[in-house]
């Protein structure tokens, strides 16, 4: 090749790194955002990014778009690691037509894609968009459908994971609700199906775009977003945590890692965290760090349903999913979206060969008119349904409360869990003693109610009727979670179960 040649396409390539050009990227920076190829520089390890497609451009003409033709098209797509191991990424560049997704953006997505499904690797999405490209009509909504077929095919094979930094706005949030985890950035990020000035014409509300799409509403609200972190920076290093606790694929064991903690490690403090008075609340989390490596829990979705607690750690230098029920937060009770959160996470790590370790305390579920008419029976069905279907490993320690369907849904013995412990402090019971002497003795007087209400407490306000009968397998000493655990770990590390054959379920949605 000539010199010229060679400098051509180095001038070639610098411009197509241009996106859209200087100007742009100076005003992404005002607006307090990075590039999409800075995005993809801090997410990945060192000079691991090889990018795909650099010079690929669209070919519409459409509204003089001839006359404005930037390399990459709105898209910077590649493949690189993330603590040492593959990983693809695309991100949306918003200083190229603002990010807005043409027929050639579509067509670098499905071509990461494809690559990440058939190399079993996990994929990040970086968005940033005005969502369908204008001047390309239809193209671009068929470029989104052809993404969201490979969300969907992929789904359960590898993690995905969806990055919002800038608008996401139309149909484009349904490539993000398709994947596995969602992350937002304080003030920058914004979902919604319409926007403010739709809304406004539709329905005459008036909202802003924060109200309607931004993060402390998906966070705390709609559930839509699992994580809200202050900066870009730190979304992007919240992703490579996350998936320090992650297979690549779903042919692999769940990740692994070398700890110093040690696994017979007792606890005295966790002999204290449960109160004697059963109507004292407590924070699950406090138990969930005591008996994990390091001490060390990765919380999901925090502020969406806190009556439920879901996340990751490790134990034994396994990782593990944890399903919680939070006594700090409405006594804990089960209502629609701690059912929703809950369920979607148990299927999650069931996808990805992740051991599900669940801690109980449940008064029950959330009775009243508002939960029975937006469908908590089908709500509350998912999370029996996620837990039954599960084929890893299943451990249930009930710390305090386990009432009627409650009990049984908190992944308990006769629904197929592995492993079930109760500490001395259990409640394992048909209802709570109130709830069931007014029932029996609903015409006695108020002596002999008290007197029943005590024989009841005595009976079954204990873990020791379900331990007669095998539901629990072992009542331990708190201060002993932490080993239990990891021996019921090991025992079955090497579980094999399998479901009956079928096309797939029909999961109450
Ligand atoms: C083409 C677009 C665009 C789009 C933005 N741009 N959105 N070009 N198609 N959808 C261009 C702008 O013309 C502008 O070009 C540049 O991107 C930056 O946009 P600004 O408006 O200057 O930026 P900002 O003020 O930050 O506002 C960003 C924005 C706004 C909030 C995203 O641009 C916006 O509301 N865009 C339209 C959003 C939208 O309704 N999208 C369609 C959703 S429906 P210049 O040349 O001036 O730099 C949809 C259907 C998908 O997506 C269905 C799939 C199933």
């Amino acid at each position: 090749m000539s010199k010229d040649k060679y400098s051509s396409f180095t001038e070639l390539n610098k411009q197509a790194e241009l996106g859209g050009g200087l100007g742009k990227i100076e005003k992404q920076h005002q607006n307090g955002k990075m590039t999409a190829r800075e995005r993809i520089n801090v997410l990945l390890d060192k000079d691991t990014f090889v990018e795909l497609d650099k010079l690929m451009i669209n070919h519409c003409t459409n509204f003089g778009m001839e006359k404005n033709r930037i390399a990459g098209d709105a898209m910077v797509s590649g493949y690189g690691k993330i603590n040492g191991k593959l990983t693809f990424v695309y991100a949306y560049d918003f200083t190229a037509y603002g990010g807005s997704l043409g027929a050639t953006t579509a067509k670098k997505i499905v071509k990461v894609q494809k690559l990440a499904l058939k190399n079993g690797a996990p994929i990040i999405a970086l968005n940033d968009s005005g969502g369908a490209r204008i001047q390309e009509g239809i193209e671009s909504l068929d470029g989104y459908a052809e993404i969201f077929h490979q969300n969907i095919m992929a789904s359960g094979v590898i993690p995905q994971i969806s990055a919002i930094l800038g608008p996401c706005a139309g149909g484009a949030c349904y490539s993000p609700a398709l994947t596995d985890f969602i992350f937002m950035v304080k003030e920058h990020s914004h979902m919604f199906i319409t926007g403010p000035d739709v809304v406004k014409a539709v329905t005459h509300e008036e909202i802003d775009k924060e109200k309607l799409g931004g993060s402390h509403t998906h966070s705390t609200q709609s559930g839509v977003t699992h994580f809200v972190c202050d900066t870009e920076e730190e979304l992007l290093m919240s992703i490579r945590e996350l998936l320090s606790f992650l297979p690549s694929n779903n042919m692999e064991d769940a990740s692994a890692r070398h700890t110093t903690d040690d696994n017979r490690r007792e606890d005295e403090e966790l002999q204290h965290i449960v109160p004697e008075d059963p109507d004292q609340p407590y924070d699950i989390r406090n138990i969930i760090e005591a008996v994990a490596d390091e001490r060390y829990f990765f919380e999901i979705m925090p502020d969406f349903a806190r009556n439920i607690v879901i996340g990751f750690a490790h134990l034994g230098g396994r990782s593990v999913g944890i399903v919680a029920n939070q006594p700090n937060y409405l006594a804990g009770v089960l209502d629609i979206n701690a059912s929703d959160k809950a369920a979607r996470f148990i299927r999650f790590c069931d996808c990805f060969n992740i051991p599900i370790i669940t801690f109980e305390d449940v008064p029950g579920f959330l009775p009243g008119y508002t939960q029975e008419s937006n469908g908590i029976i089908r709500h509350g069905a998912k999370i029996v349904y996620a837990y039954a279907e599960a084929t890893v490993p299943k451990i249930t320690v009930i710390t305090r409360k386990a009432y009627g369907g409650a009990y049984i849904v908190m992944n308990s013995k006769l629904t197929g869990a592995d492993v079930n412990f109760a500490y001395p402090t259990a409640e394992i019971a048909v209802m709570g003693a109130e709830g069931a002497i007014n029932i029996l003795y609903r015409n006695a007087d108020e002596d002999t109610k008290l007197k029943e209400l005590e024989a009841y407490r005595e009976k079954f306000a204990t873990p020791y009727q379900a331990a007669e009968l095998g539901s629990i397998d072992e009542i331990i000493q708190p201060k002993q979670t932490r080993i239990r655990l990891i021996q019921a770990l090991e025992m079955t590390q090497n579980k094999v179960q399998t479901n009956p054959h079928k096309k797939h379920g029909n999961i109450p949605l």
